[in-house]
């Protein structure tokens, strides 16, 4: 029987030592380059991975009570889930919103909300992902804005904001200005934070939902890296210099229940990007070199169907991306093919990292599967596998170009179509789907979100824009137009409309005057 992996190789029945395996060039010391071994030196031995549970639904309040819960249950850092308008720059009150308002995420509109949802939350002790691309500066501003006002400086501020938008223009979807412009706001953070956040990691170069939407392990990490080249280029060309940003720079994959893939994947993604740093940057701090990345279990190969199931795959998922050296792990919920995580599911999902990190002993020692036959013989074929990939999006002229051609996305719908093909024929085995079957399932109860939040949020937005002093906003958001057209800073005024309490629609639709918004090309 043949046995294909993910991405396409043909394993081995059994593999012996690779020919002319250079452990130095090609593993080096855990916490040197190539960093094929981890990050750092010590990697869990001396601390484990943090553990954050994306979370967010319904109002801030709500979402607050959650963040709270999570934190009592041991999480390390939240991850912020915003609902679709916040996502697209819209305020809750817009009439594209309605019907979304506090769905798959929190909605956050103005710094009120911003207020609530981290009260109590001492933003000088917790380091918070936020999941937002478009308007990544926009919630990063509402969040140092907040910690002002607990008297907490921006040096003293960790966490993430996603800020990824070439990948939301090939797989995700959540983009408002067209590349140029979107660069150009992204480079813009990259020197706002440099300045004034000196720990913010600036952006989250995510391969995560390409994956979800069908990417091989190669084609992850290649695309995936080919975008981070592109914000690189783009931060060089704005006048950074390549060791302000790059150690700030991070990074987001999936974790399937393929292990040995996955860990090979990891080890691959590591040694390619340390060496483009390198060779096509010339980045001289070690830091710049590091691929630094957060991971979450595959949510799509989790099945509505025995739901109990997922909590096996979750578990081998996870296990895989800290095999894989990860800095931060989300682990799915088991219903979350079916809805928003009950508390029950989002609390089991912790403990799952936490049999992980404190049960097992495979945080005792760094990389374990240094020098297996099959793991380094994986890594070294995805590494190839993605080298060839970067090199076709260089062909395009870039990750922007290849884009514009619809080429990553043609690539990843290819491979979800043969994926598709495989379960329907049960070439691909998905227990308890399309094997293994029961006809009796017990019947779940979903959390569902009060639909009674958008008239909640809309009249919090008539008492804002009732009790603000209009001038200030409209002479913050007059000078935020004008950085837009030019070359300026556009964080700093920015800031002061939000301060002033303009929303995040207010300032987002400022933007898109300017910029206008992405139309995409209709390449299918
Ligand atoms: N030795 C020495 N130092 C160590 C160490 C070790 N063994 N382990 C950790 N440390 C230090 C680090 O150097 C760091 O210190 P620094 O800030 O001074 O550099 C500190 O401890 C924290 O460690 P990490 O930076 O490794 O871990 P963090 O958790 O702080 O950061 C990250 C991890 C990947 C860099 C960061 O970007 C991150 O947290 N990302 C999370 C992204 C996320 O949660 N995304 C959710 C997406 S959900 C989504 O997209 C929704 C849907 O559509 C799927």
């Amino acid at each position: 029987m043949s046995h294909r992996s993910e991405s396409g190789f043909e394993f081995a029945p059994v593999y012996g030592p690779l020919d002319g395996f250079d452990a130095d060039a090609k593993l080096g010391e855990p916490g040197q380059f190539p960093y094929t071994r981890g990050v750092y030196p010590t990697m869990y031995t001396q601390r484990p991975w943090t553990m954050r549970q994306y979370a967010g639904f319904g109002t801030a309040a709500e979402s607050n009570q959650r963040y709270h819960q999570l934190i009592d249950h041991g999480t390390m850092g939240l991850s912020v889930a915003f609902d679709l308008p916040t996502q697209m720059g819209y305020d809750s009150d817009a009439p594209i919103a309605h019907g979304e308002v506090g769905k798959v995420g929190v909605a956050i509109d103005s710094i009120d909300d911003m207020r609530v949802l981290f009260d109590k939350i001492p933003l000088d002790q917790v380091s918070t992902s936020m999941t937002i691309n478009a308007p990544g500066s926009v919630l990063l501003l509402l969040y140092q804005l907040v910690a002002e006002e607990q008297g907490v400086s921006g040096d003293k501020l960790t966490g993430t904001i996603q800020n990824d938008v070439l990948k939301e223009y090939i797989a995700r979807g959540t983009y408002i200005y067209p590349p140029k412009e979107s660069l150009r706001l992204i480079s813009d953070i990259f020197a706002y934070c440099h300045a004034e956040l000196p720990r913010w990691n600036t952006i989250s170069i995510s391969g995560y939902h390409m994956a979800e939407a069908g990417a091989t392990p190669a084609q992850e990490i290649a695309f995936t890296l080919a975008n981070g080249i592109e914000y690189v280029r783009a931060a060089v060309a704005s006048g950074l210099d390549v060791d302000e940003f790059a150690p700030r720079l991070s990074f987001f994959f999936v974790a399937r229940t393929t292990l040995l893939e996955e860990v090979a994947k990891f080890r691959a993604a590591r040694r390619i990007w340390a060496r483009v740093m390198r060779e096509e940057f010339g980045a001289r701090n070690p830091k710049s070199l590091m691929l630094r990345f957060h991971t979450q279990t595959a949510g799509v190969q989790l099945t509505a169907q025995q739901p109990e199931v997922n909590l096996v795959r979750v578990a081998i998922q996870g296990l895989a991306a800290v095999l894989g050296g990860t800095q931060s792990l989300h682990t799915n919920s088991y219903d979350e093919a079916i809805a928003l995580p009950t508390e029950k599911a989002a609390r089991l999902a912790l403990r799952t990292q936490q049999v992980l990190a404190y049960e097992t002993d495979v945080t005792a020692t760094v990389d374990p599967f240094a020098g297996s036959y099959v793991v380094e013989s994986l890594t070294d074929e995805v590494e190839e596998a993605a080298v060839a990939l970067m090199e076709q999006v260089e062909e395009y002229g870039g990750a922007v170009a290849a884009i514009e051609k619809g080429y990553q996305k043609q690539e990843i719908e290819r491979s979800a179509y043969r994926i598709a093909q495989e379960i329907d024929s049960v070439e691909r085995v998905v227990v308890g789907m399309n094997k293994f079957k029961i006809t009796d399932e017990e019947p779940y109860e979903p959390l569902r979100v009060d639909p009674a939040i958008e008239a909640q949020q809309v009249a919090r937005l008539a008492t804002l824009r009732a009790t603000r002093d209009q001038t200030a906003v409209d002479e913050a958001l007059t000078a935020l137009k004008k950085a837009a057209q030019g070359n300026d800073n556009c964080l700093h005024p920015m800031k002061q409309a939000l301060k002033a309490r303009a929303t995040v629609g207010e300032v987002c639709n400022t933007l898109r005057e300017v910029w206008g918004i992405y139309i995409p090309a209709d390449t299918f």
